[in-house]
C-alpha cells in the first residue's frame, strides 16, 4: 500500500504522516509543490519529510505552470469571488492536486490524502480534482478521521513516537501562501468585529507607513498576457513577483472579509494580493477601452460564473473549458499598455492604450464634431422607448 500525501512541513501533515503508516499500514511518499509560497516553507523540506517518516519526498517546481496556466486564464474571465477575493488559494489547489496525482501514477500509490479539514473548501477542491482526474484512486482525509482537535493533540502525537518537529503549540493564524496571494484566518480574525491586529500582515507595508510619494508602474498585455512590467519584458511568473515587489512596498492589496464557504459557514479572512491587485486593474482598464458594451456585460457574466466555479473547485470540468474559451475569444484583443499610481494602499490606473481601443476622441468630444449628427439621437431614443410610451398611452386610456 502507498499513499501520497500533499505535504507542506507543518504540524498537520507531519502528524498525518506516521498516522497513515499506522492506521492504512501503507508507505507515505511526500509531495509538495513550489508554487511560489517562497524558500522558508520549501527549505530541507525533503530532509524533514523523511526523518517524520515518509520513504520519499518529491518536490515539483510549478511556478510557472501556475501562473501561466491558472492565474493568467482566471484573470482573463475577471473572476473576482462575492465581488472582493481574488482567488488565491482557490487557484492553486487544482494544479497541486493534477501534480500530486502525476506522482501518485509515478510511484503506482493506491490512495491520496490531503491535510484539509472538513469544515473548508480546500477539502472539496482537492478531492474534486482527484474525482475529475483520477476516480481509481482512494481519498484519505485524516482530519475528517482521527480523533485529534488541537495542536497540542497533534504536539503529543508526535512526541510519543518520538518524531522531531519545530512546531510549536501556538500558532495565532492558518495562512497559504502562493506566488499571488497569502490568505490569514483564525486568531483573532475570527470575531469579524475585531480588527485585524498589525501581526496578521506579513507580505504588504501598511498603507499607513507606506512612502509618502507615488510610484507608476506601466504593465504591457499581449492578448490578455503580461509580458512586460515597466518595459521589461519578464516571464509569467517573474514578472507577477516584479509586481507583487513593486505594489507591497506601496501597502497595496489588502484585504478583510468575511466570505461563504462552500460547506454552508461564513468565514472571516485577510488577504494580501498586492501584484494581482494591479494585475487585475490594469486588465480590466484596457478591457473598458476595447470591449464594445455588449462584450463587456457578458464577459462580466463569465467572470461572476468563473469565480463561483474555482472557488467551488471545478476546474476539471467542461464548463471551465467553456469559459475560459469564451473569455480568450475577448482576451485576444486585449493587447496594450496601462499605467497603474501605487500610492498609500492605493492601486489607481492613469494611462491606458491600445491598438484595438475603440475610443474615439472624434465621436466622444463635448466640443464641435462632424462625425456624428446629433439629430439621428432623436429616432432612436424614440424607437428606443417605444415600447414605454405604448405602456404608458394605453394606462392612460384605461383610466
Ligand atoms: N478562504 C480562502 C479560500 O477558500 C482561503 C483558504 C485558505 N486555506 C488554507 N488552507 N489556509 O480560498
Ligand atoms: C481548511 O479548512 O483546511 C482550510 C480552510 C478552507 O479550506 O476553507
Amino acid at each position: 500500500n502507498k499513499v501520497v500525501l500533499a505535504y507542506s512541513g507543518g504540524l498537520d501533515t507531519s502528524a498525518i504522516i506516521p498516522w497513515l503508516k499506522e492506521n492504512y499500514d501503507c508507505e507515505v511518499v511526500a509531495f509538495a509543490a513550489d508554487v511560489g509560497q517562497g524558500d522558508e516553507e520549501l527549505e530541507g523540506l525533503e530532509q524533514k519529510a523523511l526523518r517524520t517518516g515518509a520513504s520519499e519526498c518529491h518536490i515539483m517546481d510549478l511556478k510557472e505552470d501556475f501562473v501561466s496556466d491558472y492565474i493568467y486564464p482566471t484573470v482573463m474571465t475577471g473572476a473576482v469571488y462575492e465581488g472582493q477575493y481574488l482567488l488565491g488559494t482557490s487557484m492553486a489547489r487544482p494544479i497541486i492536486a493534477k501534480a500530486q496525482v502525476e506522482v501518485a501514477r509515478k510511484v503506482g500509490a493506491d490512495a491520496l490524502c490531503h491535510g484539509c479539514t472538513g469544515k473548508g473548501n480546500d477539502q472539496v477542491r482537492f478531492e474534486g480534482a482527484f474525482a475529475a482526474l483520477a476516480p481509481d484512486l482512494k481519498v484519505i482525509a485524516p482530519w475528517r478521521e482521527w480523533d485529534m482537535h488541537s495542536r497540542e493533540d497533534l504536539l503529543d502525537y508526535l512526541a510519543k513516537r518520538k518524531i522531531e518537529t519545530s512546531a510549536s503549540a501556538t500558532k495565532i493564524y492558518s495562512r497559504d501562501a502562493n506566488a499571488w496571494h497569502i490568505s490569514h484566518e483564525g486568531g483573532e480574525l475570527e470575531d469579524p468585529w475585531c480588527e485585524p491586529s498589525k501581526q496578521v500582515w506579513t507580505l504588504t507595508v501598511d498603507p499607513e507607513d507606506a512612502p509618502e510619494r507615488a510610484d507608476r508602474v506601466q504593465l504591457s498585455f499581449d492578448q490578455g498576457r503580461l509580458v512586460a512590467v515597466n518595459g521589461d519584458r519578464l516571464s509569467p511568473y517573474q514578472a507577477l513577483v516584479e509586481l507583487n515587489k513593486l505594489a507591497a512596498a506601496h501597502g497595496v492589496g489588502r484585504l478583510d472579509i468575511v466570505e461563504n464557504r462552500l460547506v454552508g459557514m461564513k468565514s472571516r479572512g485577510c488577504y494580501e494580493t498586492p501584484g494581482g491587485t494591479v494585475l487585475m486593474a490594469a486588465f480590466k482598464a484596457l478591457e473598458h477601452l476595447v470591449l464594445d458594451k455588449t462584450s463587456l456585460k457578458f464577459r462580466e457574466q463569465l467572470g461572476l460564473e468563473f469565480s463561483h466555479l474555482v472557488y467551488d473547485g471545478r476546474w476539471f470540468t467542461p464548463l471551465r473549458e467553456s469559459i475560459l474559451a469564451g473569455a480568450e475569444a475577448f482576451a485576444r484583443q486585449i493587447t496594450g499598455d496601462v499605467v497603474v499610481k501605487l500610492y498609500k494602499g492605493q492601486a489607481t490606473v492613469v494611462q491606458r492604450r491600445s491598438p484595438n481601443s475603440l475610443y474615439s476622441e472624434d465621436f466622444a468630444t463635448f466640443g464641435a464634431d462632424d462625425v456624428y449628427d446629433q439629430s439621428h439621437a432623436e429616432g432612436f431614443i424614440r424607437l428606443y422607448s417605444l415600447s414605454s410610451r405604448i405602456k404608458a398611452l394605453k394606462e392612460k386610456g384605461n383610466n
